[in-house]
């Protein structure tokens, strides 16, 4: 994706992208013309299909490995790829920790797993993300703006009492997309995208699965390719910033007792 003020093509770095969801926004993106930075963890031979299947459709992309409980890697991974492309446009925040705990086996240590994964480091990558694209305004780049993507969850305006670290650490990084929201204007943009049940688990059996999919007013919850092309959508409207996509066939707006792969 380029535009008249920008003839380079728009760089994009995905978060948790070697598979699942990521793997899918990374794709749909890519189709759509970025170029993608894909980040993983410790799927590296899925990542590198992902990034040949991207580079297929887009021409670049390339693959950086980064443990989101180590700060410091965090925060050298938007150089990184700034190194690797020259430029980068947008973040999409999709890498997640998903651990079951609840009130009963809740710990700081649980805690802050997740909140360094889910909370921390799509924080320091939008922070990243706007001290480079100050840069690029200052050396008279004159269009220098951004956007961040956070993958969110149905189930924050939906709550039940399990994977309690997860869900705070969600809650907290939709209250950050607010507050980035303000603090990072005009530069970077901030929004949420909020899945339904979109893929199984391994707690979960394929026939259960499909049955719980179903669970949701619409009649079908979300699918990874719904979710992709709310993630393009939020990154090419410039209007919107501050503000969270549910995708999720309405899910949100019924009642469950407990999380999806524990019913
Ligand atoms: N799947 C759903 O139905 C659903 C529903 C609601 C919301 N969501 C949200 O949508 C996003 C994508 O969902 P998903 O199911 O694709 O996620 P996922 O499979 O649970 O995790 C995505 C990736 O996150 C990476 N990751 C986990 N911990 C990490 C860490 N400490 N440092 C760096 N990377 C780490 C892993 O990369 P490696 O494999 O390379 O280690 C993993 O492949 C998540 O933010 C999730 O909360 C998903």
């Amino acid at each position: 994706m380029s535009s008249p003020s920008c003839p380079r093509p728009r760089t994009v770095l995905v978060t948790g992208a070697a598979r699942r969801l990521g793997r899918q926004i990374a794709l749909t993106l890519a189709a759509g013309g970025w170029q993608v930075a894909v980040h993983y963890r410790a799927s590296t031979q899925d990542a590198i299909e992902t990034v040949a299947a991207c580079a297929r459709l887009a021409g670049a992309s390339a693959h950086f490995e980064a443990d989101f409980s180590d700060e410091a890697a965090v925060r050298a991974l938007l150089p990184r790829v700034v190194g690797h492309f020259g430029a980068v446009d947008a973040v999409v925040n999709s890498a997640s920790l998903f651990e079951h705990d609840d009130a009963a086996s809740f710990g700081f240590a649980t805690l802050e797993q997740h909140l360094r994964s889910n909370t921390g480091a799509p924080i320091v990558l939008a922070q990243a993300l706007h001290a480079h694209l100050q840069a690029r305004a200052a050396a008279g780049e004159a269009d220098a703006q951004g956007a961040v993507v956070n993958l969110l969850d149905q189930k924050l305006w939906n709550q039940n009492p399990d994977f309690l670290s997860y869900t705070l650490s969600k809650a907290a990084l939709e209250a950050a997309g607010t507050m980035l929201a303000m603090a990072l204007a005009p530069r970077v943009r901030v929004v949420g995208v909020a899945p339904g049940l979109t893929l199984t688990s391994h707690l979960l059996s394929d026939e259960k699965f499909q049955q719980l999919h179903r669970l949701s007013p619409l009649g079908r919850s979300s699918t990874p390719e719904d979710v992709a092309s709310a993630v393009q959508f939020a990154l090419a409207n410039r209007a919107l910033t501050g503000t969270t996509l549910l995708v999720d066939g309405g899910q949100h707006l019924m009642k469950f007792e407990r999380d999806f792969s524990l019913m």
